[in-house]
């Protein structure tokens, strides 16, 4: 996730303007930036890794001439955060610059074919190919708004782009799939953002880009058309009434709840990824006579959920571990033939970082799935997946939480059909089975959030509350009860609903509020007793279940109903997402700050 500003101002410098609009972006993400402005006919670009004001200080980019032009604030994906990766991206020539939000599927091919065509790439990054795939395109003397058209025909994944070129040096031609792009018009100029914020100081007069769809920004406005046939669209323009605060968070009163609603786009993220590294991760996993899940809270709990991937669908028994205790519970007998796959959203949790200091010590092979390309977790592993889910603000983990899930559920599939354990036409089943999932969730979230609302109304005032699910739902009432206590301090326990009888149902009493995960599969039998162990002892049941599961919803007090046709091995990732919300919706019932937790830090770097 990165913030794409740029515009076409009638008169005076763009620079400075870009750089106001970055900044507003700047939550979409911090480790690199980079401007380029076109100024009688000659392409300027500075760029460098840092923090926004940093760079332009030290670069004087502010005093960049030229009326137009386009910037960009970067959340690594592809290459680390530095200088050489940072946008605009150049072509050979330097005559024309690219900036882009988004991953590009194909880029490894398409780096193939330029490289065997005698372009020279500077950098790491996917977005540099789109420079030199225009400027291979424009050898044949076809319009500059032909060859960029071309060249995004031929992109797959999600992308938000803008191009400039000093072969028409008045135009911005921006593009978009999938990635936000909004386009805004002023008595001054027109400009274009990934978000409005970035342009509200300039105007509220704005325009959504959609997804397969091309603009033209000149210094009097815009034409829409369409990537696939260059068709015009008529689009007016909207006039937003939004606070600047407020469009920061999309209109939602706090970042928690925007990232709740983002995961339909987060988990479409963490499916783009780069093939060639879920093959390595996948062949270094295959290598270890023992495999060790290693992370600290919520992610822990996506290690929990990825033992019982691996085990089903792989047949590999891969053992979670809380960072802190792996040195204790495991030191002794991790060696060299252990793999470490470590989940950690920052990549800087202090208890993980000493964990993996440790195997590396004892010769293991330590793997990584990170949210933060550059973080120590991606130096010190051997290989690594950057899940995608952009920057998360919220101090609680809500999008990160069900995209490491998504990563590692792939894991588990890939594993399963390289080792043979499950045959291609069940790989394809389970593979359907999770493309399906950011929109279940979408749907979860249009069709629950009321419901959840009138649910807070009515258990808003319990002093406790139990999660209890079987089976891989058991991870799912871990992270359940863990947004709980952080978002509303509310006292509760999870537990696997099987354990409960062996203690927990102790502290049951009429009227204690009992959530139960129930998705249909595997443990969907056992779920039942558990239930009527609770409800005779006078708790009110809550149950997750899938709709039309008239059973469990028959010996519930409330029900939150999820869509149909999810694997229960796949599960946790759809039925978390309701009890997000409840936490949420709590914490504002009772005054509390969710995006700030107290006591709680975004990320832990100390012991
Ligand atoms: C919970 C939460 C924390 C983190 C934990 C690990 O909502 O955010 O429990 O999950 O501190 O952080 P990472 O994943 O960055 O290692």
């Amino acid at each position: 996730m990165c913030g794409i500003f740029g515009g076409v101002l009638k008169k005076g410098a763009i620079a400075p303007l870009i750089h106001d609009g970055l900044k507003r972006l700047e939550y979409r993400g911090y480790d690199s930036v980079g401007f380029a402005t076109i100024d009688a006919g000659t392409l300027q670009v500075k760029k460098d890794a840092g923090r926004i004001d940093d760079v332009v200080r030290r670069l004087k980019m502010n005093n960049m001439p030229g009326s137009m032009g386009i910037g960009h604030t970067r959340w690594a994906t592809h290459g680390a955060p530095e200088m050489v990766n940072a946008h605009p991206h150049t072509d050979c020539n330097g005559n024309l610059a690219v900036i882009h939000n988004g991953v590009i599927e194909n880029f490894m091919e398409l780096k193939e074919e330029l490289l065997n065509k005698s372009h020279i790439l500077k950098s790491r990054t996917d977005t540099e190919i789109i420079a030199h795939l225009i400027e291979e395109e424009l050898k044949g003397d076809i319009s500059l708004q032909e060859a960029v058209l071309k060249s995004i025909r031929r992109l797959e994944g999600s992308y938000a782009i803008a191009v400039i070129s000093t072969l028409d040096p008045g135009k911005i031609l921006v593009a978009r799939n999938e990635s936000p792009l909004v386009l805004g018009v002023s008595k001054d100029g027109t400009f274009c953002a990934s978000d409005v914020p970035a342009m509200l100081p300039y105007t509220n007069q704005v325009v959504y880009l959609r997804n397969g769809e091309f603009a033209i920004l000149d210094q009097d406005g815009y034409e829409i058309r369409l990537v696939s046939d260059s068709t015009v669209v008529e689009r007016s323009l909207e006039e937003i009434t939004w606070s600047q605060e407020m469009a920061e968070k999309h209109g939602y009163p706090h970042f928690t709840i925007k990232e709740i609603n983002e995961q339909p786009t987060s988990l479409r993220g963490a499916l783009r990824l780069q093939p060639q590294y879920l093959g390595l991760l996948t062949a270094l996993l295959d290598r270890g006579r023992e495999v060790f899940l290693l992370a600290a809270g919520t992610s822990y709990h996506s290690c929990i959920a990825a033992s019982y991937m691996f085990s089903r669908l792989a047949r590999i028994t891969a053992f979670p571990a809380i960072s802190s205790e792996f040195i204790e519970q495991y030191g002794s007998s991790v060696g060299v033939d252990s793999v470490v796959l470590c989940v950690s959203q920052s990549g800087e949790t202090y208890d993980t970082l000493k964990a993996i200091d440790y195997a590396r010590m004892k010769a293991s092979t330590v793997l990584g799935i990170t949210n933060s390309v550059g973080s120590t977790l991606t130096r010190v592993s051997r290989a690594y997946i950057i899940q995608q889910s952009g920057p998360e603000i919220g101090v609680a983990a809500t999008k990160t939480f069900t995209s490491q899930l998504m990563v590692l559920a792939q894991l588990a599939l890939r594993l399963a059909l390289m080792k043979g354990k499950i045959s291609q036409d069940e790989g394809d089943d389970f593979r359907e089975n999770l493309l399906r999932i950011p929109d279940v969730v979408e749907e979860t979230l249009n069709r629950n959030k009321t419901h959840v609302m009138d649910l807070v109304d009515k258990y808003g005032g319990e002093q406790l509350f139990v999660f209890l699910g079987r089976g891989i739902s058991s991870s799912t009432a871990l992270e359940a009860r863990l947004k709980l206590l952080e978002l509303t301090y509310v006292p509760s326990l999870a537990y696997p609903a099987g354990e409960s009888k062996h203690g927990p149902i102790s502290i049951i009493e009429e009227g204690v509020p009992v959530i139960f995960l129930c998705p249909r599969g595997e443990s969907r039998k056992g779920i039942v007793g558990g239930i009527m162990e609770m409800k005779a002892r006078g708790a009110r049941i809550i149950s997750v279940c899938e709709e039309g599961d008239h059973e469990i919803i028959g010996l519930s007090d409330d029900v939150i109903e999820m869509p149909k046709g999810i694997k229960d091995i796949f599960s946790p990732i759809p039925y978390v997402v309701p009890l997000q919300l409840f936490s949420y919706y709590l914490a504002v019932q009772k005054d509390l700050d969710p995006d700030m937790p107290r006591n709680l830090a975004k990320s832990v770097t100390v012991p």
